[in-house]
């Protein structure tokens, strides 16, 4: 993992949560992650009225990962505004963990952590694939 440009996933993050979309919370989050053919993927919350509708930047990284033509993630940072780390509410780490597994490299305040380590015990295909053979 040491070969991952974290400044570079940084300044996408960072770039993506300036168009957030935050009139409700004014709390605009920007996320980016390295997907395993060298793609840089992004992407910003976008509020809506009905509260609850409200999409995580994660939500727009994971569509931006399919539109531009799928893979597993490797790498992954969010931002705030104050351009600090900051960790994936829990529905997001599930995103995560379906797109990139328990591997996935997580930029943290504490250095940089496998997915694994933030959704121990996490339920993914893998456990479905199991079940339903
Ligand atoms: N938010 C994200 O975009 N991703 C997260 O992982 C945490 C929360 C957004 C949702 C909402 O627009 C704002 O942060 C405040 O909760």
């Amino acid at each position: 993992m040491s070969d991952i440009d974290w400044s570079l996933l940084k300044e996408h993050a960072v770039s993506a949560m300036k168009s957030a979309y935050v009139p409700y919370s004014k709390f605009p989050v920007g996320v980016a992650a390295l997907v395993d053919d060298g793609r840089i993927v992004s992407g910003c919350n976008v509020e809506n009225a009905s509260y609850g509708l409200t999409l995580c930047a994660e939500c727009g990284l994971v569509s931006n990962l399919t539109l531009s033509g799928g893979g597993r993630l490797v790498a992954f940072i969010c931002v705030d505004l104050n351009q600090n780390y900051l960790m994936p509410c829990g529905r997001c780490r599930q995103l995560l963990q379906e797109h990139g597994g328990g591997k996935l490299a997580m930029m943290t305040d504490q250095g940089v952590k496998p997915l694994a380590e933030l959704l121990p015990w996490a339920f993914g295909p893998e456990e479905m694939e199991k079940r339903l053979d």
